[in-house]
């Protein structure tokens, strides 16, 4: 018998609770009773890379604060990181058509050149290097002569995605959805391990900074942000979860600034301020 079957048995829901309680309390991820079996499975993963023999002795150990070290490994199991190069295509049409001539028309009337977004719950990096894409795009395009002050800040509150992203390299299949003149542009064609790979240009790193964040601890930054994606990340959050962080985030809107969630999110219910444009956009009065 393996040892997550070993292990699966002995998960007993008064130590599912406890576990769950922690995420709760430490993340703001809201793991119900239906996640159990998913919870089993990650833990499996700690048990096996640190040779604990138990749920229970996993928990007295990971919550010693001297082991905070294994705290970061634990929130990294648990957080789920899917994400694709151009998610949610019509997020970037709209920035590209909408909000990038407002900002810079507004920048430039007001001879500012500094452009800040923040990409929060980056994961391995594709959504903030999309928005950087299309950013770059957009100012070659139609303000050509300026120089632009533009940053983005990428966080994540898990340390192994945020080192792919750092890195920077992707299969070709996860680069399938860059539209082809961007990869041309952005990518650098590599071998790695006998495999061609693509590498994100320094152009692109250079505009990027990833820093890792937990949503939930205070922010070590000013703003204000121009853009903020904070894209299928709420969905872990519970409803009061969910409001008390668009709150936080958003006061570091600039007034105009946009606000992007995932599709599959809502804002509906919640007290946060801003103005509706269209499914899954928001912006700050
Ligand atoms: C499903 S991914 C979304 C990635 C990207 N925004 C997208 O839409 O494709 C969710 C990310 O949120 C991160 N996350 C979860 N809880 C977090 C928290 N409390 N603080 C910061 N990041 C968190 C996870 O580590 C994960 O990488």
């Amino acid at each position: 018998m393996g040892i997550s079957r070993l292990n699966s048995a002995q998960l007993s829901d008064e130590l599912f609770q406890k576990f769950s309680k922690l995420v709760y309390d430490t993340a703001g991820i809201y793991l119900h009773e239906g996640k159990k079996s998913l919870l089993q499975a990650r833990l499996n993963k700690r048990l096996r890379a640190t040779g604990i023999k138990s749920y229970e002795e996993y928990y007295k150990y990971l919550t010693n604060p001297s082991n905070f070290g294994e705290f970061i490994h634990f929130l990294d199991v648990i957080s789920t990181n899917l994400t694709y190069f151009f998610r949610e295509y019509q997020h970037f049409d709209f920035l590209e058509k909408v909000a990038l001539p407002e900002i810079t028309s507004k920048k430039l009337k007001d001879g500012d050149r500094r452009i800040r977004m923040w990409s929060a719950g980056c994961s391995t990096g594709e959504e903030p290097y999309s928005i950087a894409m299309c950013v770059l795009t957009f100012f070659e395009k139609n303000t050509q002569k300026v120089k632009w002050d533009f940053k983005i800040l990428a966080t994540d509150i898990s340390t192994r995605v945020l080192q792919t992203a750092i890195k920077g390299i992707y299969s070709e299949d996860r680069v399938k959805k860059v539209p082809p003149a961007m990869k041309n542009r952005f990518f650098i064609k590599i071998v790695q391990n006998g495999e061609k790979v693509y590498q994100v240009s320094e152009e692109l790193k250079k505009v990027v900074t990833f820093r890792r964040l937990n949503l939930k601890d205070r922010y070590p930054f000013k703003g204000p942000f121009e853009v903020i994606f904070c894209r299928n990340v709420m969905i872990y959050f519970d409803k009061p979860t969910q409001g008390e962080l668009i709150r936080r985030m958003t006061s570091y809107l600039a007034p105009g600034g946009y606000f992007f969630v995932g599709h599959s999110e809502s804002l509906a219910g919640l007290n946060h301020g801003l103005k509706y444009v269209m499914p899954a956009i928001y912006q700050k009065p």
